[in-house]
């Protein structure tokens, strides 16, 4: 968390320089979710340029940053959230935008390379129809059930019939191209993919 204390010991690596023109108080309301989004779209996400990501629950506090740094790596970007919010994902660049009260995104047959989901109320297993071969879902939240299923049911899953892949690199699961790990902080991630390629 951190961004709401007034004084913190941390090693230095944990910080980062504030950006020029910006305030303590701008500063501060960026963990824990502008960290959530960091990680959903770069550091497990890589989103790539040219990629297309839908991110659910975008017009959310995880959501806003995340939108913004999916086209900031030149993604394409669909969000989803209620119908007050979309005006709001498209001021914030997102590309097609879809009100989760009137339409199902696992249902339109359209494909992302990636689907990170800030709302997490449907199984993760429902989105699978969604990606792309290839193509990622990650997770954030969620209801304590869906977390416990993915903490204590995805490992042993995601190493079926397989070896532990590399540090940092996903689990893959029985299930030809699919994979699901649990992520640091109670995120979760599950989706299709081939043969892991050298990344
Ligand atoms: N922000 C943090 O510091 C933090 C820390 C730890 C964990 N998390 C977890 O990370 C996830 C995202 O957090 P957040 O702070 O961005 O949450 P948030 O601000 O509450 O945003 C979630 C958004 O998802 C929308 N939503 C609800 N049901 C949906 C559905 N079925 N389909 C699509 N969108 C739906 C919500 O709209 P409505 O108003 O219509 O419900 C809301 O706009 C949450 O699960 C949260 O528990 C967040």
């Amino acid at each position: 968390m951190g961004g709401f204390a007034e004084s913190v010991c941390v090693p230095e690596t944990a910080l980062a320089p504030m950006p020029a023109g910006m305030t303590y108080e701008e500063a501060a309301a960026l963990p824990q979710a502008g960290a959530i989004a960091l990680q959903g779209i770069q550091d497990r996400g890589q989103v790539q340029p040219g990629q297309k990501v839908l991110i659910n629950g975008a017009g959310g506090r995880s959501g806003m940053y995340a939108i913004q740094l999916a086209k900031l790596n030149g993604a394409g970007v669909t969000g989803v959230d209620n119908a007050e919010r979309l005006g709001f994902m498209r001021s914030l660049g997102a590309d097609h935008v879809i009100d989760y009260t009137r339409d199902d995104f696992t249902s339109n047959g359209r494909t992302y390379h990636l689907i990170l989901d800030l709302a997490a109320h449907r199984p993760a297993s429902a989105c699978k129809g969604s990606l792309m071969p290839g193509g990622r879902y990650l997770y954030a939240g969620g209801p304590v059930a869906t977390l416990l299923q993915v903490v204590l049911i995805g490992p042993v899953i995601g190493r079926a019939g397989q070896e532990d892949p590399a540090p940092g690199r996903p689990a893959r699961c029985a299930a030809p191209g699919a994979h699901r790990r649990a992520l640091p902080g109670g995120k979760a991630r599950h989706g299709h993919r081939p043969p892991l390629p050298a990344e």
